[in-house]
């Protein structure tokens, strides 16, 4: 077992005692409660105590704290590092690696994935499993690529959350809220001419809504950008007839680009 899979096995069970009422961490030496109530009378809660270990805090506006930290970046490495010391985010206890992006920040073309996956967590980039290795054909397919210098053939990935979810879980909508200022942040610095939502986390995060099955392929706007939302590599790799509407959609990403 590494060190993430520990982090999220003892963190499950401590919160199955919190859910069975226990209150306080136990000690190498057993206490006597009833001694200690006949001295001091216990204290006694104004709201129902579930836990004396604060495991989230829904009090924090862990939003707000990113909002500030993305608006005090002013170039990406900088918003980098905003994002790494940002502690807000559980995900990042879990995670090996910090994942920011990958591709060419001058690119014309800047697409947004979910979350990293075990192999992103492991490389420390973006898109290098089986899903990416996919997107990488398929940007081929119309000329372009991760690796090209030159903007007009390029690709700048990242997404919308930098740390992996345990068991590639999707992120939930209090992660996608936290980490959105840094998304948008993102988007301003790079400031890309296209955008390009891969599947139904970015769109949630940017669209505020889902349904990827009905929105990929048709043009919307994001922060003032031509933006098309697509179906994800991955879903294309378990549902290999999608790729059809995947090539229309990457035909009408070639034919914006040339207009
Ligand atoms: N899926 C994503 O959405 N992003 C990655 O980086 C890898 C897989």
């Amino acid at each position: 077992m590494d060190s993430s899979e520990t982090y999220w096995t003892d963190r499950a069970l401590l919160e199955w005692q919190v859910e069975l009422g226990a209150t306080d961490a136990i000690l190498d030496a057993p206490v006597d409660r009833y001694a200690l109530q006949s001295a001091k009378p216990a204290p006694q809660p104004t709201t129902p105590e579930k836990s004396a270990v604060p495991i989230s805090s829904p009090q924090v506006d862990a939003a707000g704290f990113a909002t500030t930290a993305a608006e005090t970046a002013t170039d990406l490495k900088a918003l980098a590092a905003a994002m790494q010391a940002f502690e807000h985010c559980e995900l990042k206890r879990g995670a090996r690696h910090f994942v920011f992006s990958d591709g060419n920040p001058d690119a014309r073309v800047m697409i947004i994935g979910e979350a990293p996956g075990r192999e992103e967590d492991r490389a420390g980039r973006p898109f290098v499993g089986r899903a990416g290795q996919l997107l990488d054909r398929m940007l081929e397919a119309i000329g372009m690529g991760r690796a090209a210098d030159d903007p007009a053939h390029s690709v700048y990935i990242t997404n919308v959350l930098p740390w992996r979810p345990p068991s590639n879980r999707p992120p939930d909508a209090s992660e996608i809220a936290m980490m959105l200022p840094f998304l948008e942040r993102h988007i301003a610095l790079a400031d890309p001419e296209i955008i390009v939502l891969m599947g139904n986390t970015p769109c949630q995060a940017l669209l505020g809504r889902t349904g990827i099955t009905r929105i990929r392929g048709g043009w919307v706007e994001v922060l003032g950008k031509p933006c098309l939302p697509m179906f994800h590599p991955a879903y294309l790799l378990r549902n290999p007839i999608a790729k059809r509407e995947a090539w229309a959609d990457l035909l009408a990403l070639k034919a914006r680009l040339r207009s």
